[in-house]
């Protein structure tokens, strides 16, 4: 079975929201979705995936230290997620907060890991680069965060 893991962190519970709403849309493709704090996560949980979903707040501009610490433990897992589907999101408190940073941020360590990045096309969808909520999502942006989650499992389905 495909299996996608989603690592976030959410200290005031934003990016809670849309990790359990992103996990929804992994499971609605048909895939196994397996959701983690990042204080919970593991460097082995990288193993055996297909699919990796980051999530993170904007802090400065960019993403946590605690997302940062665990990416910068994943070093030991190189070559493990190579050609698998990578993919992240993002919550801030203004919409230039710096969500798109933050974002890149992410997608940078995926593509390090020699991961292959999915953009969110959707119309009417979260945002370019992968979804973004300002403040708490709303119904739309949990529904972009379905949307999202569908598209990756379906992706890391594909690529497995
Ligand atoms: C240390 C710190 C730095 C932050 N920096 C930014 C920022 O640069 N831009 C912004 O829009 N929001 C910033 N915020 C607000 C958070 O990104 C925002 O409240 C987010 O939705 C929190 O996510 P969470 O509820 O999952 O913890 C910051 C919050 C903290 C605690």
């Amino acid at each position: 079975m495909t299996r996608v893991l989603i690592v976030y962190h959410s200290k005031t519970g934003n990016t809670k929201k849309m990790a359990k709403a992103i996990e929804e849309g992994v499971i609605s493709s048909g895939a196994e979705a397996i959701l983690k704090k990042v204080e919970d996560a593991s460097i082995d949980d990288l193993e055996g995936i297909d699919g990796l979903i980051l999530g993170s707040p904007t802090y400065f501009g960019t993403m946590s230290a605690e997302m940062k610490k665990f990416i910068d433990e994943s070093v030991k897992k190189r070559k493990k997620l190579e050609n698998k589907i990578g993919a992240a999101f993002a919550s801030s408190n203004f919409v230039s907060g710096g969500n798109e940073t933050t974002i890149m941020s992410l997608i940078q360590a995926l593509l390090v890991h020699g991961m292959v990045v999915a953009g969110d096309p959707i119309e009417g969808g979260g945002g370019h680069f992968g979804v973004v909520s300002i403040k708490a999502p709303d119904e739309k942006t949990l529904e972009s965060c379905r949307k999202f989650g569908r598209r990756i499992g379906e992706l890391a389905a594909k690529l497995s």
